[in-house]
């Protein structure tokens, strides 16, 4: 296929690219490159006769009507996004404005491309969600795809947002889309400003490795390159209208994965252990959501797609990995907020 990829220079867009192209797919990658994105991490494609890349932004109209009637996809995987949830308290402007906003643009850029094509019947939209739209859970019970949207930050506002107009411009147009709802992923190329490589780099360091509340949030943990197999599935076979929920079967509360993380580094750093004697609970999250859990069970059952990596074995390689990549975490460290403490809110 011919795939166009929306924030392929992000942490799970590169995964999706390079997994792509491996397969033998067509990559066009568009990225507007804010401070989340690395070319780096799209570096082992880069040359590749698959792979092209255009520097635009979503919200630009002209630019991606331009872009899809140069590279005339079989299917847009919508990715872009701001994607930091403590960012969105601090500034939720530009989550709206890229979330919503980016989205709705990109959403009448695919429906007029796909119109004046002839609406070619193998053509998809696959919009590229999160669990948090579905707001949070007590001590039981799963989020499924018919659990009602209710989120609690102006992130997971912002992508419901998106969700309900990708519905709607299936209901109302007849755009071929697909929807997914994943799970928190980790994994190599992991922005460091998000938990597991904020826990990993603060170790490494001998800094204080901050964990907000008591540590009791749970979350059900997906290694990156698990959802980007499941992706590139449900872009392939899903079906039209449907939505998909992604997990990893992997829950954990955030205390228990942080020790799970200095044991690891225990074993690889010994000279330093016990890493978790440097865990220190800071202020809360506004508006933290106590548990997300996904019950995965419809990508299963109809597509065939379960996760092959367990949270110890995926912990294990993304340890290492930014262990053996020094150099790409330490250039993104010096970036605007990376290390301080954001979304306190007032
Ligand atoms: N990280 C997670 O655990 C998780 C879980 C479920 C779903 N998601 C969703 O997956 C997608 C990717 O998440 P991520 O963690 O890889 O994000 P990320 O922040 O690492 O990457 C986002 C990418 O989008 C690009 N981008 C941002 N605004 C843009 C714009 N206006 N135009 C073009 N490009 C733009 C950035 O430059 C960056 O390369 C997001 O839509 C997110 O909501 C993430």
């Amino acid at each position: 296929m011919k795939l166009l990829v929306t924030g392929g220079a992000g942490f799970i867009g590169s995964a999706v690219v390079r997994l792509a192209v491996a397969r033998g797919h067509v990559v066009v990658n568009v990225d507007a490159l804010t401070y989340a994105a690395c070319l780096d991490n799209v570096a082992e494609v880069a040359q590749s006769p698959l792979y092209a890349f255009e520097h635009a932004d979503i919200r630009d109209r002209e630019a991606m009507d331009r872009i899809l009637a140069a590279h005339a996809p079989d299917a847009i995987m919508h990715l872009a996004a701001e994607s930091h949830v403590d960012r969105s308290i601090d500034g939720p402007g530009t989550f709206i404005d890229t979330n919503v906003t980016g989205t709705y643009t990109l959403l009448e850029a695919a429906r007029a491309w796909w119109t004046k094509a002839g609406k070619p019947e193998g053509f998809r939209f696959h919009h590229i969600s999160t669990d948090e739209v579905f707001g949070t859970l007590g001590e039981t019970g799963l989020f499924t795809e018919e659990t009602p949207y209710a989120p609690n930050s102006p992130y997971s506002a912002s992508k419901a947002a998106s969700d309900h107009l990708v519905r709607a411009w299936h209901e109302t147009y007849g755009l071929p889309t697909v929807l997914t709802n994943c799970s928190n992923n980790y994994g190599p190329f992991h922005f460091p400003e998000k938990l597991i490589p904020v826990v990993i780099l603060n170790a490494l360091a001998g800094r204080p490795i901050p964990v907000y509340g008591k540590g009791e949030n749970v979350r059900d943990w997906l290694y990156v390159e698990d959802h980007a197999d499941a992706l590139l599935l449900v872009v392939e076979k899903g079906e039209i209208g449907r939505s998909y929920n992604i997990g990893g079967n992997n829950e954990r509360r955030n205390i228990d994965l942080v020790r799970t993380i200095c044991a690891l580094l225990d074993e690889r750093r010994p000279d330093a252990a016990p890493h978790d004697r440097l865990i220190t609970f800071v202020e809360d999250r506004p508006g933290h959501d106590l548990r997300y859990a996904i019950d995965a069970s419809r990508i299963r059952d109809e597509l065939g797609w379960s996760p092959s990596v367990t949270v110890e074995e995926g912990l294990a390689r993304t340890v290492d990995w930014y262990l053996a990549n020094e150099d790409w975490w330490r250039a993104l460290q010096a970036r605007k907020g990376v290390g301080q403490r954001l979304g306190k809110a007032g």
